[in-house]
C-alpha cells in the first residue's frame, strides 16, 4: 500500500488572493512553494485559518470537475483557529514550531484519522465505519501542527 500526503494545490482564487496580496508585496500565494508559505507565516502575512479558507474555495470551485477531495474535515476551519493561537507561543515546551505547523494537508482515504472523516479506501463497504485510532502517521502530523483538511481520492482506483 502506498501511503501518501499530498499537500493540496495552490491555485489562483480572485477574491481571496485579493485579500491575501493586500496586505502583502511580495508574497504570491499562486507561486508560493512551504518556505515561502512558512515565511508569509512567521511574517504575519497570511494565517493558518487564511491558507485553509483559500483552499476550501478552490475546491468549491474546482472539485467539481477534478473529483480529487473525496471529503473536507469539517473541523479544519477549528484546526486552523487553534494553530494560528500555538503560533503565538513560539516555542512550546523548548521546542520551536516545526516546517509543517499550520499547514492544512489531504491525506490519502486509506490513512485512518479518529476524526469526523470518514476512513474507506473509497469502498462503499467501509463508507460510517469506524478506526479505532489515527494512524501512528496521522498522530504525528497532528502533534506536529498540520490541519488536516480532508481525504483524496486514491490513484489505485
Ligand atoms: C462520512 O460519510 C457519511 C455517510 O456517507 C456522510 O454522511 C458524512 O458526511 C461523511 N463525513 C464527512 C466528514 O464528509
Amino acid at each position: 500500500m502506498t501511503v501518501g500526503i499530498l499537500v493540496p494545490a495552490i491555485v489562483l482564487s480572485e477574491t481571496f488572493l485579493t485579500k491575501i496580496t493586500a496586505t502583502s508585496s511580495d508574497f504570491n500565494i499562486i507561486e508560493a512553494i512551504v518556505a515561502n508559505i512558512q515565511h508569509a507565516f512567521t511574517h504575519d502575512k497570511l494565517t493558518s485559518r487564511q491558507l485553509v479558507d483559500f483552499y476550501l474555495d478552490r475546491v468549491k470551485t474546482f472539485n467539481p470537475l477534478l473529483q480529487s477531495l473525496l471529503e473536507a474535515n469539517p473541523d479544519a476551519r477549528d484546526q486552523a483557529d487553534e494553530d494560528d493561537k500555538q503560533r503565538e507561543v513560539p516555542f512550546r515546551g523548548g521546542r520551536s514550531v516545526g516546517q509543517v505547523h499550520d499547514f492544512p494537508m489531504l491525506l490519502k482515504d486509506n490513512i485512518a484519522t479518529n476524526d469526523k472523516l470518514n476512513t474507506t479506501a473509497r469502498s462503499y463497504a467501509l463508507l460510517g465505519s469506524k478506526v479505532p485510532r489515527d494512524a501512528g502517521m496521522v498522530k504525528r502530523l497532528r502533534t506536529a501542527g498540520v490541519v488536516i483538511f480532508g481525504k483524496a481520492s486514491l490513484t489505485e482506483w
